[in-house]
């Protein structure tokens, strides 16, 4: 049986109650479609593949992706397989998903099949390139950004021997750079404030130097376009929980083909040796992305992220993008008219998926959000955040926007001044 993986599309035609965009199917040119194509869904058909959108005004996928419905029969699916096959699923595709769903995360990254391995989330995926190198030389300087993601800035700042140089931004992260530069670990788009950052420039500065650029793309990849190879990056790392709508456990691994086979990581394991049932005693690397394995790999999470990854295939991430762009902008003109003060950019050329808004009371504001089905999320510092996917409609952020205005105002209105 092998691993589930590029089922492609349903057959969904339900027009959404929710409103549309874009012809309707029957509005197309009779042309567009013949025995071998069929037509594009509209964008807006996706949702009934979204059973939680049904129920909820879901802002919240730059945090925890809408789970599409095959999800759950990819899990189902995985318990039959264990079920029914028993040991010999291994051989029937277990074994190998580590690799072959790395194949499809590289079709959605730019990067060639064999160059992505899976593992649990990034910071493990960040500690096996961690483990490629030692600092114990005069190169051993790490330049980050402020904004990287807090688990990728504790692990760094854990390693014997650092020496960490902390960035205010992506302009920074590039004056940082020097010959005593070992690693750049830098984010595509940063968390807090959903700002894409200028990796072209960080990785000229970096290569100018010998240093290695390792790209976090966890809040860009499904949402805004992402390709590895034309940037040049040596080592790219996300996971699967947001915007591919993949579910937890499924972190992944970039490494550029040409520089894979001079690492060895330290930290590895039995999947990573070329003959690994050979139970040999001293490891052997594999070649291109399995020697950054490690060990047993996590089957359920990588059967139940393949769901999300066929729809953001299906969908198509330049047309997910365009999409974004719009929401965003919307979200952005009416938080603005509502006289709130908008953290992220208004550029939409540097505007990742999510909207940040600073609110008087944002916590509160959240929670009663949430009570009343509109899940987004806050962070300290920023506000509210508010990442909405391709299957939202203008109408759910139109109503997310005044719900904001009516907690946050009455707020106001209650206020002793
Ligand atoms: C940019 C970024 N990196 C990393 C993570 C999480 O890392 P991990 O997979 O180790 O939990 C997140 C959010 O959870 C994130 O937003």
């Amino acid at each position: 049986m092998p691993a589930p993986a590029g089922t492609g599309a349903q057959d969904g035609r339900a027009r959404s109650a929710h409103g549309a965009h874009g012809p309707r199917p029957d509005e197309r040119s009779a042309g567009a479609v013949s025995l071998y194509s069929r037509p594009v869904p509209d964008i807006l058909e996706y949702r009934e593949r979204f059973p939680i959108l049904a129920e909820t005004t879901y802002l919240i996928n730059h945090s925890l992706g809408a789970m599409p419905a095959a999800a759950e029969e990819r899990v189902l699916e995985y318990a039959r397989d264990w079920k029914t096959r028993g040991i010999r699923a291994w051989g029937e595709g277990w074994w190998e998903m580590s690799l072959t769903v790395g194949d499809q995360i590289a079709r959605l990254i730019g990067a060639p099949p064999g160059t992505v391995s899976m593992h649990q989330n990034v910071t493990l995926a960040e500690a096996v390139v961690l483990s490629c190198f030692s600092f114990d030389g005069p190169r051993r300087r790490i330049v980050y950004e402020e904004g990287n993601f807090p688990s990728v800035r504790y692990l760094y700042q854990a390693q014997r021997g650092v020496d960490i140089v902390v960035a205010a931004d992506d302009h920074g992260v590039v004056d940082a750079i020097d010959g005593r530069t070992l690693l750049v670990p830098v984010t595509h788009v940063l968390f807090k404030n959903g700002q894409i950052q200028d990796v072209d420039a960080i990785v000229e500065r970096a290569h100018e130097h010998g240093a290695l650029v390792v790209l976090d793309a966890y809040q860009s990849v499904g949402t805004v376009p992402l390709d590895v190879t034309a940037l040049g990056v040596d080592f790219a790392v996300g996971g699967s929980v947001k915007w591919l709508c993949g579910g937890p456990g499924a972190g992944w691994l970039y490494v550029r083909p040409d520089l894979a086979s001079t690492l060895e990581p330290a930290l590895t394991g039995w999947q990573a040796h070329t003959r690994p049932f050979a139970f040999e005693p001293e490891q052997d690397y594999a070649e291109g992305a399995a020697r950054f394995l490690t060990g047993t790999p996590n089957v359920p999470a990588l059967y139940a992220a393949t769901a999300g990854y066929d729809v953001i295939e299906e969908v198509g991430v330049e047309r997910i993008r365009a999409r974004s762009v719009e929401q965003t902008a919307l979200l952005v003109e009416l938080l603005e008219e509502a006289g709130y003060q908008v953290g992220s950019p208004r550029d939409p050329g540097r505007r990742g998926g999510t909207v940040v808004v600073r609110t008087p009371d944002f916590q509160r504001v959240g929670d009663e959000l949430s009570r009343r089905g509109i899940l987004c999320d806050y962070r300290p510092d920023v506000g509210l955040r508010l990442g909405p996917h391709f299957f939202n409609t203008d109408d759910e952020l139109r109503f997310a926007v005044e719900q904001i205005s009516e907690i946050a105002g009455s707020r106001i209105a209650a206020t002793p001044t």
